[in-house]
């Protein structure tokens, strides 16, 4: 008498078989290109801390953003690095400011490519946090609440009417990160009021206040001089508050949601998968990507193999786009 045999690894003997039967491949479709802008021209400054990414400025970031759509990738998300900063972040909401001057120049060079704007004031505020400061001596002054705590709603009204510059200038999706309440009815309302219905609003619903963010706080020159971003990006034991903060962030009106960072957080990607339809982004952030790349510079680990297997591993857990620091690097690997 013989049994069956049960073996899953027939399905494994040949490269042909695997895959057939892989369940989740990465495509470029799915990418999207971090982009860091400052004033000048000609300039492209490496960002020591993230080999391989510059700071550029608006003619070369025009050049940068010609290559991301050759390669396929559909979509860019930009960061500014204003050539001032004050207590209240203008130059997040000056038409003339750093990223609507870049997305007004990438629309026009190429207007297929989905134009992402990050929409935080960390990189425009004095003080690196993300909106207005409770500090004696301002206007919004509110002695009620701590010195130093970040009022949110003076914030969420510029971040209102900072989305409604960027969008003006060319951006087709807006994406608040900063965690402040309110933010998605706050900016759906600015941008409905000035007829800009149309735009695309990508929630960073979920977002940790994470170490992951060294790099990039180099990359922007974001750092917060005081303190901390604990008061309003989240604590990284909560997984019940994330399904909250992405449900208010759904009734408020956003159109995509976002995890972030990714690896770290690929449990809420999967709960958030499983309970919200709207299309869900992941963020693999700087911290995920340098510490690859500096542990593959050692000759530790392959660099290739690792990016590809985390993108991979964020995809299935449930992201439909990722961004990622390895957005080009990524097509060129898949493409063999
Ligand atoms: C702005 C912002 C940050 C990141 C994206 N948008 C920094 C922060 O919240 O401190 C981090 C991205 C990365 O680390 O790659 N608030």
């Amino acid at each position: 008498m013989s049994f069956p045999t049960i073996r899953p690894r027939r399905l494994r003997q040949t490269e042909g078989l695997r895959r057939m039967v892989r369940e989740t491949t990465l495509r470029a479709d799915q990418l999207i290109a971090p982009l860091f802008i400052r004033h000048g021209a000609g300039v492209s400054k490496p960002i020591l801390s993230m080999p391989g990414h510059s700071q550029l400025s608006v003619d070369t970031v025009v050049r940068e953003a010609e290559s991301i759509a050759e390669l396929g990738i559909p979509a860019v998300l930009l960061f500014g690095i204003p050539a001032q900063k004050d207590e209240i972040g203008s130059g997040n909401f000056d038409p003339e400011g750093i990223v609507p001057r870049a997305a007004y120049a990438i629309k026009k060079a190429v207007p297929e490519l989905v134009i992402i704007s990050d929409m935080c004031f960390c990189e425009y505020t004095s003080h690196g946090h993300c909106g207005v400061i409770n500090t004696p001596g301002t206007p919004d002054y509110d002695e009620h609440l701590c010195e130093g705590y970040l009022l949110n709603d003076v914030t969420r009204d510029l971040l209102g009417k900072s989305a409604v510059v960027h969008a003006q200038a060319g951006a087709d999706i807006i994406a608040p990160s900063g965690m402040i309440d309110g933010m998605i009815s706050g900016i759906r309302g600015a941008l409905d009021t000035a007829g800009l219905s149309n735009t695309v609003i990508m929630s960073y619903a979920a977002k940790y206040s994470s170490a992951f963010y060294g790099p990039f706080r180099d990359a922007a020159e974001s750092p917060p001089s005081f303190g901390d971003r604990g008061q309003y990006q989240m604590d990284p034991g909560n997984a019940r508050e994330a399904l909250r903060e992405v449900a208010l962030d759904v009734e408020e009106g956003a159109d995509m949601l976002m995890v972030k960072p990714a690896l770290a957080y690929l449990d809420i990607i999967a709960k958030v998968r499983e309970q919200f339809n709207l299309p869900l982004a992941a963020y693999q952030v700087s911290g995920e990507y340098s510490m690859v790349k500096a542990a593959a510079e050692k000759g530790w680990i392959d660099e290739r193999r690792v990016a590809l297997e985390s993108l991979t591993s964020i995809a299935r857990a449930g992201a439909d786009m990722i961004i990622t620091y390895w957005a080009k690097d990524a097509v060129r690997w898949m493409r063999g």
